[in-house]
């Protein structure tokens, strides 16, 4: 009954906010009408934006420094419905990066020194992942964060230590595998885990692959695990499995998880998204067309899953229509479809880029943007963390936001 009211009230919010005004009367194409209206709307969901983040950071800056978390300080990553407070995780916690990757972001967007000076503060804060291999997120961690930084503030200053990182990471590459370990201890024997998430840890690769100071080998570990991963982690439709576990004697996959998704024969909708970006951002740094026709063909068993709702906002799994959205899953998709519709071009391009549109028009409306202190001052509602683990279902969440933000500034 909640989903249904949820999904009623995003249909009746995204037709009122003009996600389908015109269109549906047939004014005009689809791609100037939601593009228009979210271009006219951009400055004003900046601007609340900015001011949830600003209230966010006030009250998460005090819970910076925490003796009680490994690493001694965290970062606001979610918020406690049952409690209503802020909460904070490790500066190890594999979403670490993205908080102070949205304040880079609304930096960008703002202009405004506030968000320099806090962005700053948050980055630096993270900086001993540079020398972290137990996990696959570090790629995720110091490039949403340093990767913007040096990015906006034109600097080199934490070259160094993304080279550290992109080191650190690639002890996890196997050799035999041609895969990246994404789960588990680099000597366990037994299982080699790998999920799609981990496409988005290969950014940080190829950018070391080409700074300078970096070695070539760091693109050569993110196009095996590319190709492996290409190879065996999505049915014939392009839905992807979660968790693969390969045998590292012979590479074969011995066993498929379910993971986070709803069963190992259902597509987990934020792997999907995770993937559909994965790939479209290995077709920017390669230019290698098999990324890119993945990547298409990923992106279509997405928009033309028989699931997807009206509104462009997955449910958590393409298998559980009625169930709980996943605005994070919408996010990211639309921020990966936005580059993939500027490398496909002509009437595919376009179709990819007014689907991203609508999504983020169904975002920015009342339905999933959050008003206020509404959600502890996070931007989006309604995202699912880990269903089966019953954990953050149908909670705000940092790397939702992130996403969100990036989108719109593709858009703008
Ligand atoms: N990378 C973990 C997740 O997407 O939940």
């Amino acid at each position: 009954m909640k989903n249904l009211i949820v999904t009623l009230a995003a249909f009746a919010a995204v037709a009122v906010w003009g996600g389908n005004r015109a269109c549906v009367a047939g004014a005009c194409a689809e791609k100037a009408c939601g593009e228009d209206v979210l271009k006219e709307r951009l400055p004003e969901i900046f601007a609340k934006a900015a001011a949830h983040y600003k209230a966010l950071d006030a009250a998460a800056t005090p819970l910076m420094k925490n003796p009680k978390m490994r690493g001694g300080c965290g970062t606001p990553h979610g918020w406690k419905g049952s409690t209503g407070e802020l909460d904070m995780r490790s500066i190890y916690w594999w979403t670490a990066g993205h908080y102070p990757g949205s304040l880079w972001y609304l930096y960008e967007a703002t202009g405004d020194v506030f968000f320099k000076e806090r962005a700053t503060a948050w980055t630096e804060i993270i900086a001993p992942n540079s020398k972290v291999s137990d996990n696959h997120d570090v790629g995720f961690i110091m490039y949403c964060s340093f990767g913007n930084a040096r990015r906006i503030l034109k600097t080199d200053r934490y070259d160094a230590l993304l080279l550290e990182t992109a080191a650190s990471l690639s002890k996890r590459f196997n050799d035999r595998l041609g895969l990246i370990r994404s789960w588990g201890k680099i000597e366990e024997t037994k299982d080699f885990l790998v999920i799609p998430d981990n496409m988005m840890n290969l950014e940080l690769l190829e950018w070391a692959a080409k700074a300078k100071g970096g070695d070539a080998r760091f693109d050569a570990i993110a196009r095996s695990h590319s190709d492996v991963t290409m190879r065996n982690h999505f049915r014939a439709d392009g839905g992807t499995y979660h968790v693969l576990n390969y045998c590292q004697s012979d590479g074969r996959v011995q066993e498929i998880r379910r993971g986070q998704g709803a069963s190992c024969f259902t597509a987990w909708s934020r792997g999907q998204s995770w993937a559909i970006y994965g790939y479209t951002m290995m077709y920017r740094e390669t230019r290698e067309s098999r990324y890119l026709d993945f990547a298409k063909k990923l992106a279509d068993f997405a928009i033309g899953n028989p699931n997807m709702p009206e509104d462009g906002v997955p449910f958590w799994d393409y298998g559980a229509p009625g169930e709980e959205r996943d605005t994070s899953a919408a996010s990211i998709m639309a921020s990966g479809l936005l580059e993939l519709a500027a490398f496909t071009g002509g009437e595919k391009g376009r179709a990819y880029r007014a689907f991203a549109v609508k999504q983020l028009l169904s975002l920015a409306s009342p339905a999933y943007f959050s008003e206020g202190g509404e959600i502890g001052h996070f931007l989006l509602k309604h995202g699912v963390g880990h269903k089966p683990g019953k954990s953050e279902v149908d909670a705000p969440l940092d790397y939702g936001d992130y996403y969100f933000l990036e989108a719109l500034l593709r858009v703008r």
